[in-house]
């Protein structure tokens, strides 16, 4: 696998930019073939590890469609999963009834979606799916993504939005440190 030199350190690519755009557009087109446009579908992007994937997804998405955030209690520098979630941003529109779709960079343990989901469920949507690019497929429990872009290594990842203590989010391709 490559290795790449990135200023503070070396990464060892896992994904490349080309392998993921094209990942990337594969679910746009399903995630527009599953809903109509009588769904009014939201897409939630879980901030900030999702920004970079939701700017490539909602662009595949061939119906109309809105974008609001999530935004829960980071890791931090941490490398491990904390059991608390806290959500520090409420959508402003309006929820019910509505398809929602929500766009995380990564499911690791799954603390962080089996908390999410009833706290999106009390604002009586019409259906909730998750898009998550990474699954590290290490939840035994809790929901699963409908759409996942890849199957992940149980390494720390970092690029395409992820970070490590908030470096790394930039680069075009996911790494593993
Ligand atoms: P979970 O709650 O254990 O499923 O972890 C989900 C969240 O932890 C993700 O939304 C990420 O923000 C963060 N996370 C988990 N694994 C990684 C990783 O390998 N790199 C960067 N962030 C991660
Ligand atoms: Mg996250």
């Amino acid at each position: 696998m490559q290795k790449l030199f990135e200023g503070k350190q070396t990464v060892r690519m896992i994904f490349s930019a080309d392998e993921i755009e094209a990942r990337v557009h594969e679910i746009g087109c399903d995630i527009g073939k599953t809903y109509s446009e009588r769904d009014h579908l939201i897409v939630l992007g879980v901030l900030k590890g999702s920004f970079i994937f939701l700017a490539d997804l909602v662009r595949s998405i061939p119906i109309s469609l809105q974008v609001d955030f999530l935004v829960t209690s980071s890791y931090g520098g941490n490398k491990v999963s904390s059991n608390e979630l806290q959500l520090l941003y409420i959508p402003t529109v309006d929820l019910a009834g509505r398809a929602v779709l929500i766009v995380e960079d990564i499911v690791d343990s799954g603390t962080t979606l089996n908390a999410l989901i009833p706290l999106i469920e009390a604002y009586e949507p019409r259906s909730i799916e998750v898009c998550a690019l990474l699954h590290k497929r290490v939840a035994k429990i809790g929901i699963s993504p409908r759409w996942v872009g890849f199957d992940a290594p149980n390494e720390f990842l970092v690029g395409y939005g992820l970070d490590h203590a908030e470096d790394f989010r930039h680069l075009p391709y996911i790494a593993s440190l």
